[in-house]
């Protein structure tokens, strides 16, 4: 992260915001504006969160989009640019698709409930910021928003401004690690963390900055969950989004399948529109209907190679989903306090899903941590690895698991683990290392044989 480029970005636009008065946010519903926000009204308000809740919030960049543009990223945490250890960190990242404009709107509206509720003491609002650090980017494609945010009132449509301003689809630039994983399934291999080659990432001239930097975002923070905020249709989908035959329908479940369910449905279950059964498909022809409660298999929906869903689960500890919000991209600006309504309770329930599964260290018997160890449920094929400071984090659906730790040169630890639906079990685990191990048994021997000859008279 470049912090001290985010210092500076900071100061400045602290200057730029200074200038708005507080008769007119005292007009809005608690200092949000339920509008549009372009590229340099986006920094703004999230300047103001920032100089609202200075204590509980940090913003900085990630990169740049092609036209220069910046990623940025309003970080919510009680100690903001530090990665607490054993406190798990979240990510929302909206408009990937310049022209779906919705998610990039209720993450603003979010950051700045979250620090009105912080302020006002709502109990649930500052338990979650102080167990769990929390990344927003509104955009991720700037760029493609300003194209599409130009275009006169009803042309704001279906296509312009999806790509970034390079006509890259961002959500089909990702490396395919879905053919990888789905080669290692069956001729063996690596089920995880599949993401080998990091400077071929830099060098690799198809992929695009928006993407690289994103990539590069979810390789240097230990990330445990995700969202990814769409639009064109209303659902929670989850991986795999690619089909493993290749073909276009094709329910694709990951190893992971029922706590990806569980976490789409933590989502969907507070929108009473998504959740709605009986809601008319977005468009005429569109098979909406086979969205159950809410959500679906991304593959069972149609296959997308190369996304950005699939890439955090097999490169990394991620799990994210991918939620379409809308069934207009680019809806009109009066609707969207209605969107925010329908979606708050569902963007702040899905945050705190963070909170499941087993967490805990992984240490040497001297009480070392352990990093990159890895973490391995029997009947999951996939498995995560603990981060720096030896911390850990699996999501797991409710259910009896049999949970291990190994690292190399460490004798593994098995342990069994009742897992309700909340909250998160704690389980730590404490590994030999085999020289220690080598050393205990040869004392062993000696003793033996001590005693053996003082018995034997020899
Ligand atoms: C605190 O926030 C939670 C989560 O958004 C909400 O459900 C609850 O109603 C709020 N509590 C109060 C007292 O406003
Ligand atoms: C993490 O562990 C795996 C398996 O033990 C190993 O292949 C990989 O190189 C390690 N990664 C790092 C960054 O140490
Ligand atoms: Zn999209």
């Amino acid at each position: 992260m470049k912090l001290l480029q985010s210092l500076v970005l900071c100061g400045t636009l602290a200057l730029l915001s200074s200038g708005q008065n507080a008769e007119e946010r005292s007009s809005e519903e608690g200092g949000i504006s339920f509008e549009y926000h372009r590229y340099d009204e986006l920094r703004k308000s999230l300047v103001s969160v920032w100089l609202q809740c200075p204590s509980i919030s940090r913003i900085y960049t990630i990169g740049e989009s092609f036209e220069g543009r910046e990623l940025l990223v309003l970080e919510m945490s009680d100690s903001p640019g530090v990665h607490e250890p054993g406190e798990p960190e979240f990510k929302y990242i909206g408009n990937m698709h310049g022209n779906e404009a919705v998610g990039r709107e209720l993450l603003i509206y979010l950051a700045q409930h979250l620090c009105n509720e912080y302020q006002r003491g709502n109990d649930t609002i500052i338990d979650l910021i102080h167990s769990t650090r929390i990344h927003i980017m509104p955009s991720m494609n700037p760029d493609g928003f300003e194209k599409a945010a130009s275009q006169p009132g009803d042309l704001k449509d279906w296509f312009v401004g999806r790509s970034n301003a390079q006509g890259i689809d961002l959500n089909r630039n990702f490396p395919d690690l879905d053919r990888i994983v789905y080669i290692n399934e069956k001729e063996g291999g690596a089920n995880n963390h599949l993401l080998m080659d990091k400077k071929a990432v830099d060098e690799n001239p198809k992929l695009a900055p928006e993407t690289k930097a994103v990539i590069h975002w979810i390789m240097d923070i230990p990330f445990v969950l995700s969202a990814n905020l769409h639009g064109g249709d209303v659902v929670a989908n989850y991986p795999y989004d690619e089909t493993r035959s290749g073909s276009t329908h094709e329910y694709s479940a990951s190893p992971d399948d029922a706590i990806f369910k569980s976490l789409a449905r933590a989502y969907s279950s507070f929108n009473p529109i998504m959740s709605d059964s009986s809601r008319p498909p977005c468009r005429k022809n569109d098979d909406d209907s086979s969205f159950k409660e809410g959500i679906t298999n991304g593959g069972a929906w149609y296959s997308v190679p190369g996304g950005m869903q699939d890439f955090n689960y097999l490169s990394s500890n991620c799990f994210e989903i991918t939620v379409e919000l809308s069934c207009d991209k680019f809806p009109p600006e009066d609707t969207l306090k209605m969107y925010w309504d329908q979606n708050k309770n569902s963007l702040i329930n899905y945050i705190a899903q963070i909170h499941r599964g087993v967490k805990g260290f992984v240490r040497d018997l001297q009480g070392n941590p352990i990093s990159n160890a890895s973490i391995s449920v029997e009947g999951i094929d996939h498995d995560i690895t603990s981060a720096k400071d030896g911390d850990y984090w699996r999501l797991l659906a409710p259910g009896n698991y049999k949970v291990s730790a190994s690292a190399p040169g460490y004798l593994t630890v098995m342990k069994k683990v009742a897992v309700p639906y909340s909250p998160v079990v704690r389980v730590d685990f404490e590994l030999e290392s085999l020289v220690e191990r080598q050393e205990e048994e040869k004392e062993e021997l000696l003793d033996w044989w001590k005693m053996m000859s003082e018995t034997l008279n020899f």
